[in-house]
């Protein structure tokens, strides 16, 4: 793991391989470790560039926004002397990316898009995230890892992905989990921005995503010129644990063409 210092914020992050660089941007309320089976297939072709974003993980505990957190992305690029790179985000990392080729399309080579939405709360879903962060400050992470974790994985998911989930919830600080719930609930529709897109871009989806649904990724695969789209079968929400190897698969195919 190294550290990087912007202002008040010190974000971790690791980086290996030699390539083509790739940034995985994780969700919430997980960490950099989620991605731990796509960096180990890409590291042998490709720079792998994976933070813990603002909140998570081992990064400081800060006031946050979505396009904030895109700006984290590029200054740390921006540090590691990466003009540009490939940028895959699932769920909240892909709120992540899509803020980050709205602000910076030039440092984006690909885009790829993980179980995630383009618009944004309803006034239902916002309420929803004050509750959860009022929740997560007084109780902590605990009921809240019960809470979201049948939501996350396919309906047979295997107990060590289950535990895996559990460990990164209960690792988040309960401040952060509240920091990024407020960063999500105040995101901007990017809905009429997807037909702007002009790089290549792939959409995967878990066909048992409960979060954002394989409707979602419809929406954005009609929006969005030339997108490919990969639903993948027996995988909920965090469709890259529940199935690493054709995760991985989409992944590296969509890379090796661009
Ligand atoms: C995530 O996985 O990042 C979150 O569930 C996304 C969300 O709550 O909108």
């Amino acid at each position: 793991m190294s550290t990087f210092q912007i202002r008040d914020l010190e974000l971790a992050y690791d980086d290996e391989g030699k390539g083509p660089a790739v940034v995985l941007l994780h969700g919430y309320p997980f960490n950099r470790s989620m991605w731990r089976e796509q960096a180990a297939a890409l590291r042998t072709s490709h720079r792998v560039i994976v933070p813990d974003l603002r909140n998570h993980g081992e990064s400081s505990v800060v006031k946050a926004s979505i396009p904030e957190m895109a700006r984290d992305v590029a200054a740390l690029m921006t540090a590691l002397d990466v003009s540009e790179a490939t940028i895959c985000g699932l769920s909240m990392g892909g709120y992540v990316t899509l803020s980050f080729y709205r602000q910076f399309p030039e440092r984006v080579k690909g885009l790829v898009l993980a179980d995630t939405r383009a618009s944004a709360d309803t006034g239902e879903g916002k309420q929803a995230r004050a509750k959860q962060a009022e929740r997560a400050l007084q109780e902590g992470m605990e009921g809240i890892a019960n809470d979201m974790l049948p939501k996350l994985l396919r309906v047979n998911a295997k107990p060590e992905v289950i535990e895996r989930v559990r460990q990164m919830i209960l690792k988040t600080k309960p401040q952060g989990a509240a920091e990024a719930l407020q960063a999500m609930a105040t995101r901007e529709d990017q809905s009429s921005f997807l037909p702007e897109i002009n790089t290549p871009t792939l959409i995967l989806v878990g066909r048992e995503d409960a979060i954002t649904p394989v409707k979602d990724s419809e929406v954005m695969q009609r929006a969005i010129n030339g997108s490919r789209f990969e639903i993948i079968e027996e995988a909920g929400h965090v469709s890259n644990l529940d199935q690493p190897d054709r995760f991985n698969e989409c992944l590296l195919g969509f890379l090796q063409s661009i």
